[in-house]
């Protein structure tokens, strides 16, 4: 990967909250919030809060299906969100457990800190997404 991911540290209302930021996706080149992808849902990456941090469980996750996107929370106080889209063959993930998010057409799994495949068939780590945490609330950005 030739990605390059930043690191920016934000605070809102007095909280240190940890903001970690999607890798430039140069390979992409020329997508558009138009309606390339995958899956042909439009507008799901964004349109306000995906999730309060406080229904994140920490060394956990949750996947809101209607956004696409599953936040996670691997440590107290660090989030993370991810495509919910598997890259092996584009099914919806629908279970985080065990420290993964996993897809049930295949098995694959992928890791709830990174996205990196803990189990395969696939063998791309799931999109991670950029957010921000406004007022307790996780918004992608
Ligand atoms: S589509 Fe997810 S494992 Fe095949």
């Amino acid at each position: 990967m030739s990605e390059s991911r930043i690191t920016r540290r934000k605070v809102v209302g007095g909280a240190a909250v940890t903001v970690v930021g999607v890798p430039l996706l140069a390979a992409c080149g020329g997508s558009d919030s138009g309606g390339s992808g995958s899956g042909g849902g439009s507008g799901s990456a964004e349109g306000g809060p995906l999730v309060a941090t406080s229904e994140v469980p920490v060394g956990g996750g949750v996947i809101v299906a209607d956004r696409n996107l599953v936040a996670t929370q691997p440590t107290e106080g660090t989030f993370k969100v991810f495509s919910a889209i598997c890259t092996h063959r584009s099914c919806p993930v629908t279970k985080v457990a065990g420290g993964t998010i996993d897809c049930p057409c295949h098995g694959s799994r992928f890791s709830i800190e990174d996205g990196s495949v803990a189990q395969g068939p696939a063998e791309s780590p799931l999109e991670e997404v950029a957010f921000e945490v406004i007022d307790g609330e996780i918004v992608p950005s």
